[in-house]
C-alpha cells in the first residue's frame, strides 16, 4: 500500500529531527553530545541545566511522533497512523541526518502511544512520571514504563497497539544497553546531576 509507505517515509523524517541537538546549539550550548551521557533526548539537555530546554525537547520530541500518528490515522488510517508513530520512534533513534545515531526513543515512545491509544499512553506517562518521582534516575523510569506499556495495551487497548508497544519497548530496551550497564554497576546518575 503506497499509503503506508507515504505514511513510513513522512513519519520517519519527521521523528529523525533532533530537537535536543537543535535547541541546544540554537542556545549556544554546543553539542549536546559532548555532554553528559551524549544523548540527544531531554534528560541529557537537562544535564546543561536548562530546565526549559529540556522540557521543550520532550514536549517537541513527543510532538512529532504523536503528530506523525495523529496526521495519519485522520488522513489515511488507523494502521497508517502507527506506522507513522512507529516510524517518527525509528526516525528519532536512527536518523538520517546525525548517521542513523540518534537518541533512545523515551519522548517518541510517549507521544506515539498518546496518539495511538492516549488511555495507554496517559498511564504509561503516569508509570515513568511515578518512578521518575519515586527513583530520580530517568533510563530506569523509562525501562519500566517501557516495560508496562504492552501490558497496558493489552489490557485497555487493540491488539495493533500491543504489538506497536511491544516492538517499540524491545528498541527502547536496545537503545538504552549502556543506561542498562550503569544501572547494574550502580553509576547511572540521578535527575538533575550534572556529571555522569
Ligand atoms: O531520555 C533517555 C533516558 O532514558 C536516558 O537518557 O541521557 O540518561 O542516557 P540518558
Amino acid at each position: 500500500d503506497p499509503l503506508l509507505i507515504l505514511a513510513a517515509v513522512a513519519g520517519y523524517l519527521l521523528g529523525s529531527i533532533p530537537f535536543g541537538l537543535v535547541l541546544t546549539r540554537v542556545a549556544g550550548l554546543g553539542d549536546i553530545r559532548a555532554v553528559g551521557s551524549g544523548n540527544i533526548g531531554a534528560t541529557n539537555v537537562l544535564r546543561t541545566g536548562r530546565k526549559d530546554l529540556a522540557l521543550a525537547t520532550l514536549v517537541l520530541d513527543a510532538g512529532k511522533a504523536g503528530i506523525a500518528c495523529l496526521i495519519f490515522t485522520f488522513a489515511v488510517s488507523t494502521p497508517a497512523g502507527l506506522v507513522a508513530g512507529g516510524a517518527a520512534f525509528l526516525g528519532h533513534c536512527f536518523p538520517i541526518w546525525l548517521n542513523f545515531k540518534g537518541g533512545k526513543g523515551v519522548a517518541t515512545f510517549l507521544g506515539t502511544l498518546i496518539a495511538a491509544h492516549w488511555p495507554v499512553g496517559l498511564l504509561v506517562c503516569a508509570t515513568w512520571l511515578g518512578m521518575a518521582l519515586v527513583a530520580r534516575i530517568s533510563s530506569l523510569s523509562a525501562l519500566v514504563a517501557a516495560a508496562a506499556a504492552p501490558l497496558l495495551a493489552l489490557a485497555f487497548a487493540r491488539e495493533d497497539v500491543a504489538i506497536l508497544a511491544v516492538f517499540l519497548a524491545a528498541l527502547l530496551y536496545w537503545r538504552h544497553g549502556a543506561n542498562i550497564q550503569r544501572l547494574l554497576n550502580g553509576t547511572e546518575p540521578r535527575i538533575g546531576a550534572k556529571k555522569t
